[in-house]
């Protein structure tokens, strides 16, 4: 009853959100939490309260979305902001601030780090302006109140914290300085006016949104993101996201583990100093995730409880769990080439397991090697057929190739097991 077609329609028309994308199962759980919450006693009920209420489909949105961000999130972009950022201000003569958009913003850690950079980088305030959007009020409200808990800290580098925050009883606030370079609204990527008389912007951050659209929108909202960025700009967009923009004709500018793309083709990208050439092992690998998951799978949060691999590569006697803790850590730290020694290391001293298949195939992915992570996926989905996380990215993968009859089949699978799991809790 709950996988009613309409409330799929009516996220899809409100915010984009593509059923194949996230599985229905998510969506499925999201409108029974809404239903419960407004007290409606059916399907239909719940349904008419929302048609009748806006407070109500805002509900229902919140419940579906994932405000899932932390600062500085894929560092090598924030460094090749900096520098581009100095570059184009030379550009136009220093003649007026830069434009900077960030949207979706969630709940506002990537904004302010676009403003950290750029202050770090050197740049007055009068230099540049940040916008944040984000279709969620909730994420925007926090966003303004800037007060951010561990969460929002991940990677080894937080040494920003001490120099923009300070600490309080409920977390860490943000310093004026860079609040005032950043302004806060809700908006919807999908809004046709979205932006319509502001002059475009010379760096548009746009991630972590588009793998959720299916292919239509995709074109759709990649037109409006051509519109928002100038000629001479630059689009920031997630790690798996790539493929898509290549597609519309956007290329990549050439700087490794930045994800950044210009409007026109450049073929030899001019050379950066080399203080900012990319350290390809800066990058956290993608969150390919499902939007929200109410109970997700322990090992689908890498971030938590990370053991640090003291010389790992060289202690083959390292204890499984050890060792499959450090592949996380060494993974979301992006230390590319370290995580995929110790997956190595795994597999030459354990026995095979989905787990170091799937990290393989993550890191292959965010490498942009999609033949070969597809292989990895496969192997995990091999030894543990309902590991969701790699039917996820197998998914993904997928459907950004194209295959989407392959990608809703994983979507399915991740989905049957997922309501298989729910009732297992809840006996
Ligand atoms: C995973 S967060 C990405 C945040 C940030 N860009 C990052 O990569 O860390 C996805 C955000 O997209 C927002 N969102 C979803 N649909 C949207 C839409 N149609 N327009 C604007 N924001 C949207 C959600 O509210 C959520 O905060």
């Amino acid at each position: 009853m709950s996988s009613d077609q309409r409330f799929f329609d009516f996220l899809k028309d409100r915010i984009g959100l593509d059923v194949a994308s996230v599985g229905a199962a998510i969506i499925e759980r999201a409108v029974r939490q809404r239903t419960t919450a407004s007290k409606a006693l059916s399907a239909d009920e719940y349904w008419q309260t929302l048609q009748g209420s806006r407070d109500e489909q805002q509900a229902l949105i919140e419940a579906v979305i994932v405000p899932e961000t932390w600062f500085f999130r894929y560092p090598e972009s924030f460094a090749t902001l900096a520098k581009l950022a100095s570059k184009r201000l030379t550009e136009i003569n220093h003649m007026r601030a830069l434009r900077i958009l960030s949207l979706p913003c969630s709940t506002g850690e990537e904004p302010y780090s676009i403003a950290m950079a750029l202050l770090d980088a050197g740049l007055k305030p009068h230099q540049f302006k940040v916008k944040g959007m984000d279709v969620s009020p909730l994420s925007v409200e926090k966003a303004r109140r800037a007060v951010y808990g561990k969460n929002s800290f991940r990677g080894q580098d937080i040494a920003f914290r001490e120099r923009y925050f300070s600490a309080e009883d409920d977390g860490y606030k943000l310093s004026e300085r860079v609040l005032e370079q950043v302004r806060l609204q809700v908006a919807n990527l999908l809004d046709p006016t979205l932006l319509a008389n502001e002059p475009p912007y010379d760096f548009v951050f746009c991630r972590n949104l588009l793998i959720y659209f299916d292919q239509p929108t995709q074109q759709q909202v990649f037109e409006v993101l051509k519109r928002l960025t100038h000629v001479d700009g630059v689009l920031f967009i997630g790690p798996a996201e790539g493929s898509l923009l290549g597609r519309l004709g956007m290329r990549s500018i050439g700087i490794a583990q930045s994800f950044a793309f210009s409007r026109q083709s450049l073929a030899e990208p001019e050379p950066l100093p080399p203080t900012v050439l990319p350290t390809p092992l800066q990058t956290p690998l993608p969150a390919r995730q499902p939007l929200r998951s109410a109970t997700p799978p322990p090992r689908s949060r890498p971030f938590a409880a990370v053991v640090p691999l003291t010389n790992s590569t060289k202690t083959p006697n390292s204890d499984a769990a050890t060792l499959l803790a450090s592949i996380a850590a060494l993974a979301n730290e992006g230390k590319s080439t370290e995580a995929r020694a110790a997956c190595e290391l795994y597999l030459r001293s354990h026995e095979p397991v989905a787990q170091v298949f799937y990290w393989l195939g993550l890191l292959s992915d965010v490498a942009g090697r999609a033949l070969e992570a597809q292989g990895f996926y496969r192997k995990a989905l091999y030894l543990e057929p309902q590991h969701p996380d790699a039917l996820m990215h197998l998914a993904a993968l997928l459907q950004s190739q194209g295959d989407t009859a392959g990608a809703r089949r994983l979507q399915e699978r991740a989905a049957r097991s997922e309501r298989a799991a729910d009732s297992e809790r809840k006996r």
